[in-house]
């Protein structure tokens, strides 16, 4: 057991309260397993696309329906973690946190088992379908973990509990990038088990879950059932005396509507939520609009041109900045603030994205070959390229862009990443959060996707300038977090919630949100966070 606050005895981490939000961001690191897995092995899984087809067809795909079905298989997933975001807000209702946490496990079990029993039955379309279910997956527990973690946090610590997730779903990334090596499960035979293995740690956290206690703040709040919660809060504080945070909860709920649910239109319809939803969609907007994605897949790329000869181990370098980044940022996330953070990441990745673009222009090679199996041959000097001469470049230019590329990543991670996962359950109290989470969750999977499908276009269009676009983005981010997004570090939900209401009271009917002029709902912090 740790002390981490000095004098309240309300911080103090227990082991119990380590376990539950440990259980719960299993789901994260299986998130991040499944966005890294594919990675590594796509040409393999490529490969069996073709050989199952020419096994059932008498005739293999050609090159360009193999590579346009495996765009397919990774966009699916995205659509997947859409559709599914929408309904986590009415699953928590329904269910509670922990119980809709234990069923989305069921989606894990069939999703791994499908990618993992494709090969052996000679079907490419059992990848396409675990790969979309395993997605739907995702989209649950894209809004579960952040709403559990942070019910469950004390307030001082919320910040830092909340970056768990991120640190989490970088963890699963950087697992599956070195699983994926060829030499482990990367192979032409272990791939299923590399896609597979998802199943795993959904059982166990399945059992892990038997044993975490369901949020107080849902049994007071919704259920109305305070000695139980105030049972588990002694647990989760290790303490006797919890009547700080009983207080607190009942003070929310005594100014929550009579009903204790707001629908999704009602979030947009409400002056009150309307400044709050716009924020939390907008920073997960932010979060994939940052461009990171791009850079990772642009990556292999890079490092392809500056004359590295195995990318892969230096993609899992740009995994492991990613992963000590997000560590970073959970010991500062109470000490500087969500917002400071959210803007330092913001303009850090910005004077990245402006490196990028001059180095790129000058080492990417105008004659290299098309990694695209459906884009046009290049043509160069008159013939059609077939090798990049990759030694050729200048290493110290090179370096440079390996550098922007890291220092890109180590940006996203000090706020981009972690904070908006859990800004939605931060500016929202009990009525209304599941459905802000759900708005959230679902904006952030749809940009995802946009990215995934939009990026490579753009790419062949601009060519190295394409960060330029993402570079305008981050700008006008950054301006939008400095005129818009309140400080959270240390209020409690109830505080944050009320200085909206106020800030909605005291407006004109009807404001239009983005416009200046608005009043800040910024409050003082009121708890000092020594870490
Ligand atoms: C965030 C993003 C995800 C990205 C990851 C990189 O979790 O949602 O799309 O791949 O960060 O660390």
């Amino acid at each position: 057991m740790q002390k981490m606050e000095d004098g309240s005895k309300r911080n103090r981490m227990t082991c119990h309260l380590l376990f539950c939000v440990c259980t719960a961001a299993i789901g994260s690191l299986q998130f991040g397993y499944n966005i890294g897995v594919i990675n590594a092995p796509y040409k393999k899984i490529q490969a069996f696309f073709k050989n199952a087809s020419l096994e059932r067809y008498g005739q293999a795909m050609d090159d360009c329906t193999v590579s346009n079905l495996w765009s397919f298989a990774v966009a699916v997933f995205s659509a997947g973690g859409m559709v599914s975001s929408v309904f986590v807000g009415a699953l928590v209702n329904k269910f509670g946190r922990t119980k809709s946490m234990l069923l989305s496990n069921t989606l894990a079990l069939i999703g791994g088992a499908l990618m993992g029993l494709a090969s052996a039955c000679r079907s490419y379309e059992m990848v396409i379908l675990g790969r979309l279910v395993i997605g739907l997956f995702c989209g649950l527990y894209t809004g579960l973990t952040p709403m559990y973690v942070g019910e469950l946090a004390p307030t001082a610590q919320r910040g830092a509990f909340g970056t768990l997730h991120q640190l989490a779903i970088v963890i699963g990334i950087l697992i599956a990038q070195i699983l994926g090596l060829e030499v482990l499960l990367g192979s032409e035979y272990l791939w299923p088990l590399l896609l597979g293995l998802t199943a795993l740690p959904a059982v166990l956290q399945s059992v892990m879950l038997i044993f975490c206690s369901e949020s107080p703040r849902y049994l007071l709040i919704n259920l109305k059932q305070e000695e139980e919660a105030r049972r588990i809060l002694v647990l989760l504080r290790g303490q006797e005396d919890v009547e700080d945070d009983i207080r607190e909860m009942k003070e929310e709920a005594d100014k929550l509507n009579q009903e204790q649910k707001v629908s999704i239109p009602e979030l947009f319809r409400n002056p009150i939520y309307r400044q709050p939803i716009i924020i939390a969609i907008v920073m997960n907007v932010s979060q994939q609009f940052s461009g990171i994605n791009a850079v990772f897949y642009y990556s292999t790329q890079i490092f392809k041109s500056s004359g590295v000869s195995e990318p892969i181990y230096a993609t899992i370098g740009t995994g492991i900045i990613n992963t000590v980044f997000t560590v970073v940022s959970l010991f500062l996330v109470e000490r500087a603030g969500r917002r400071t953070l959210q803007m330092f990441g913001l303009g850090g990745m910005a004077i990245c994205a402006l490196v990028m673009t001059i180095v790129l222009q000058l080492v990417l090679d105008p004659c290299a070959p098309q990694e695209d199996l459906c884009a046009a041959p290049v043509v160069c000097n008159g013939t059609v390229a077939v090798t990049s001469d990759a030694s050729s470049k200048t290493p110290v230019i090179s370096y440079v862009a390996i550098l922007a590329v890291f220092g890109f990543v180590a940006s996203f991670e000090i706020g981009p990443g972690p904070i908006p996962w859990f800004i939605a359950t931060e500016l929202f109290a009990q009525d209304a959060r599941p459905a802000a989470v759900a708005v959230g969750g679902c904006s952030n999977w749809i940009s995802n996707f946009l990215v995934a499908m939009f990026f490579p276009m753009l790419q062949r269009a601009c060519g190295p300038y394409v960060f330029i676009i993402f570079l305008v983005l981050l700008l006008f981010f950054l301006l939008f977090t400095y005129f818009r997004v309140p400080e959270t570090k240390g209020r409690t939900f109830e505080d944050i919630a009320s200085g909206f209401a106020k800030a909605a009271s005291s407006a004109p009917a009807n404001p239009a949100p983005l416009e200046g002029g608005d009043t800040l709902p910024v409050s003082p912090t009121t708890e000092k966070v020594p870490m």
